[in-house]
């Protein structure tokens, strides 16, 4: 292969070759995850000028933060072939509060990429629409997933607008009510599985195998590339200088390792000339990745998860090498949250007036973990990303801040009143 423009599925334990059209995410000589490589021509100063010239657009692909990458994302599509909504084209924010909160003086070492502004309030997006895309030029009968409940709400939007039918395994009354809710509503058949996310996984995986369904969890590789768009948009924000670290929150490991492999593409392209160091966080009742990073990742753990952060509770996470690579080519740190410090992150966040769920928290969490620990140091530029809406999980925010909240430094109660002027004034006194 060397035709510019094309691409190749490789095995990443074996190296074997797939073609682009296989969807079956497996090595068929070792089982091993695919990932794909692309031939890319075009010179790094003319990408960038690329790059920059679709954002100008107002509809179609290159309106998509996903799809106006697409020499670094799947280049032999047709336009007329891509499902989009559009989706990327996400903030790169801000805030005093957040800043030093995470132990920054000052506000513009915290950078935060609010990925839930996506269409479906997820970062998901942007692997689906590249994911469901692939789907139906590789003529998918019907397409599924497992799912914590971001990807499925999202594979059931995309679905919708590609006319496949879907199929998503949850886990039983682990899934946050905003997204269960934009699953049902947008049509995909859901099954609650007696079990957790892992059960979900390996059960959507067999079925998949067996009745011919393109199964679109981040097993698959398509997803990979539209999830390295992250990187690339927060590259291009900021203006192709590579900030110190990347924080993300990390559950089934594939947005880590799609990063890995964004960074590691940016910098062999010359888009960028050094590697930020990514910070993986996970939540400490899941936190299989962050515990084998403390042993230098000899041994592949798996543990019983459990979270308030129910988008990573997961305790057997699929791109499991894929993502120690992206640790170990970024010097990379792993690290885990308690869910307090997750819930009062949350708070801060939400606080500012941006607003995530739960698990993207943890990235914000971690940050400030590593920032009081000296491995962030106070001049460091960090981006941490927020990887969900703060509606995804209504039920975390009304159990923080309802009832028993007086012990939590961030709580803001609803407060019932007469209907009386000298009420509100009463109220209106106390606050600063
Ligand atoms: N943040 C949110 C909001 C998520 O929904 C997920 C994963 C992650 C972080 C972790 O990303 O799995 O690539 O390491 N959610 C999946 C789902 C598992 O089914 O929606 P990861």
């Amino acid at each position: 292969m060397s035709q510019p423009g094309t691409s190749v599925q490789i095995c990443e334990s074996c190296g074997a070759r797939a073609s682009e059209l296989d969807a079956t995410n497996i090595c068929a000589d070792c089982g091993g995850l695919l990932e794909l490589e692309h031939v890319v021509a075009v010179q790094p100063t003319d990408l960038r000028a690329l790059f920059a010239e679709r954002r100008r657009a107002l509809r179609g692909p290159d309106a998509s933060g996903v799809w106006r990458y697409r020499e670094l994302v799947l280049p032999s599509v047709s336009i007329d072939a891509i499902v989009s909504h559009p989706e990327g084209n996400t903030p790169l924010l801000d805030s005093r509060a957040v800043s030093r909160w995470a132990g920054f003086e000052r506000a513009d070492r915290l950078l935060i990429k609010h990925e839930g502004h996506n269409p479906t309030g997820s970062f998901k997006d942007r692997g689906m629409t590249v994911a469901m895309t692939q789907a139906r030029r590789s003529s998918a009968r019907a397409v599924a997933c497992a799912s914590t409940g971001n990807t499925s709400a999202s594979l059931a939007a995309y679905a919708a607008r590609a006319e496949l039918p879907a199929l998503v395994f949850v886990p039983k009354g682990k899934v946050a009510a905003g997204k269960l809710a934009q699953t049902i509503a947008y049509g995909a058949r859901t099954l609650f599985v007696r079990g957790g996310f892992d059960e979900c996984l390996t059960l959507a995986r067999a079925a998949s195998a067996e009745l011919g369904i393109h199964l679109l969890n981040s097993v698959n590789p398509f997803r990979i590339e539209g999830q390295k768009t992250i990187v690339f948009e927060l590259l291009e924000q900021l203006e192709w200088n590579a900030p110190d670290w990347i924080a993300l929150p990390a559950g089934n490991l594939g947005n880590t390792s799609a990063f890995g492999k964004a960074l590691r593409e940016a910098r062999d392209i010359g888009l960028i000339d050094r590697l930020p160091r990514l910070c993986a966080v996970q939540a400490e009742g899941a936190a299989p990745f962050a515990r084998s990073f403390e042993d230098n990742f000899s041994e592949r753990l798996t543990v019983e998860p459990e979270t308030v952060a129910t988008a990573i509770r997961i305790g057997a996470p699929a791109s499991w090498n894929r993502a120690v690579r992206a640790i170990r080519e970024t010097n990379g740190v792993v690290t885990s949250v308690s869910d307090d410090a997750i819930l009062e992150a949350k708070a801060v966040v939400d606080a500012a007036g941006i607003g995530c769920e739960p698990a993207s928290a943890a990235s914000i969490a971690g940050v400030a973990k590593l920032r009081a620990s000296g491995v962030i140091g106070a001049d460091d530029r960090v981006c941490a990303v927020l990887t969900g809406h703060v509606l995804k999980d209504p039920d975390a925010v009304m159990s923080y801040h309802g009832e028993n909240s007086s012990n939590r430094q961030h709580a803001n109660p609803p407060i019932e009143i007469e209907p009386r002027v000298a009420e509100v004034e009463r109220i209106l006194n106390g606050m600063r």
